[in-house]
């Protein structure tokens, strides 16, 4: 049995909180810090997760057995070698690369030039730093355009400029080494735009053997009909009709295996999720980016398809033997739906009492920014409320999601009512 730590606060934490939560194998589920929803799956924490003292505290003293971390940051940070760095932690079983596997979103510089090591296919690229500022500006003057500019390291999903402009991608470039996005911009990728339709793949590995994951494609405009600013997810819908099995097929061949046989190759031990950010361009996959988790809001229509114990995969993949581990899918197709604060992606105001989620009729209602006040649960980020919908037809799932989500009300309350419209 398994006293579980699942380290997050959003809408993929509450989803991750809900199916751990229907497991045999977990005895107790902590997640820190939670939000208003996970509390109905087990029992919140104040604890930062980028608090790696506190939160070896909290392990020790609770008897935690078995860590899952959702966000990125704690990874790249370096949670899971400080666990194996620490006697008294060492043989506690974290879900999530340490900071070698990690560097993959870590640092888009690595992540290229590990991709073009291995043959993986992805937009041609160079790098920049301040000291190579002068031929980074050559580089764009013989750029095609739009052309690509990525901040290397973590930016809260800022730190990719995609300009039509040759001047403005020149100005760019020199704000972003003279620091716009931090210490991520000091070294700038300058990236070939590709043109073609994305989605999202996940894999779970143990470094030898790895589990392909529901795939799910993400809206990330603000707008119906993909326009206006980009946020961190507005939806997102699972199974995507384009990523059909040939493509599928091409996905595992030219990505995954490469990356896995990539890794390894590189003595990188690597335990947890991959998701890949693909393209697809004419038929054949590219790679956008890696990330070292799961991704938001995406997760929240891939758990509900996934039809196993979730727990039981997490110890198949602390134990390396991922592929004894049978992973079912159910058919059916899961559409998300995410309610946001007015003014998101811009400024935005909290504490709005949300009301009506006990209306919700076909839908499970994964919490992301709210927090529970005296009883009362009210708005607490931008992404407030995923609303998924899992049935046998992609229009059905859809539909539901979208009236669910008219069903629940706070002042100021946006969704779009298009998730999914365009690949029906
Ligand atoms: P990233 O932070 O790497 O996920 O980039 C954010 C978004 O920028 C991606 O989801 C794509 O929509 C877009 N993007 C990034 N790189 C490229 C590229 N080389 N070509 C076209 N679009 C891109
Ligand atoms: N949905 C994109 C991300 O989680 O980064």
């Amino acid at each position: 049995m398994r006293k579980i730590l699942l380290l997050g606060s959003g809408g993929r934490e509450s989803a991750f909180a809900w199916k751990i939560s229907q497991s045999n194998l977990c005895q107790k589920l902590f997640i820190a810090p939670g939000n208003a929803g996970t509390s109905q799956y087990g029992e919140n924490v104040k604890l930062n997760p980028n608090h790696f003292e506190e939160v070896k505290s909290f392990v020790l003293k609770n008897a935690i057995n078995m860590v899952i971390v959702g966000p990125e940051e704690p990874l790249v940070n370096g949670i899971h070698d400080f666990f194996c760095a620490d006697e008294t932690l060492a043989h506690i079983p974290v879900i999530g690369p340490k900071m070698e596997g990690a560097i993959l979103e870590g640092s888009k510089d690595f992540s290229k030039n590990f991709m073009n090591r291995h043959g993986i296919p992805t937009a041609s690229s160079k790098s920049f730093t301040f000291e190579s500022l002068a031929a980074g500006l050559d580089y764009l003057d013989q750029h095609s355009l739009p052309v690509v500019l990525k901040a290397d390291g973590l930016a809260a999903g800022k730190g990719v400029l995609i300009l039509e402009d040759r001047e403005a991608a020149k100005s760019e470039l020199k704000a972003m080494l003279d620091g716009k996005f931090g210490n991520a911009g000091s070294t700038v990728v300058i990236e070939q735009f590709l043109s073609g339709i994305e989605v999202s793949v996940f894999i779970l590995t143990d470094g030898n053997h790895y589990k392909i994951l529901p795939e799910a494609k993400d809206y990330k405009r603000i707008g119906q009909g993909d326009t206006g600013l980009n946020t961190g997810g507005m939806g997102s819908v699972s199974p995507v009709p384009f990523a059909s099995p040939e493509f599928m097929a091409k996905v595992e061949d030219k990505i995954i295996k490469p990356t896995i046989h990539g890794l390894k190759a590189e003595g990188i031990d690597y335990t947890g999720f991959i998701f890949f950010g693909l393209i697809k361009v004419g038929e054949e996959p590219m790679v956008i980016e890696y990330n070292c988790r799961m991704g938001d809001p995406e997760t929240e229509s891939v758990i509900p398809r996934i039809d196993a114990d979730l727990v039981a995969m997490f110890e198949a993949c602390a134990n390396q033997q991922l592929d004894s581990f049978e992973l079912k899918i159910r058919e059916q197709h899961a559409a998300t739906v995410m309610m946001v604060a007015g003014g998101y992606p811009g400024d935005y105001e909290k504490g709005k009492p949300i009301s009506g989620l006990e209306n919700v009729r076909d839908s499970i209602v994964f919490h992301a920014g709210t927090l529970a006040d005296q009883g009362q649960i009210k708005t607490n980020g931008g992404r407030v409320l995923a609303v998924t919908s899992l049935q046998d037809t992609q229009f059905d799932a859809l539909q539901r999601a979208t009236a669910d989500a008219a069903r629940i009300y706070f002042d100021g309350k946006y969704f779009r009512e298009d998730i999914g419209f365009d690949l029906m």
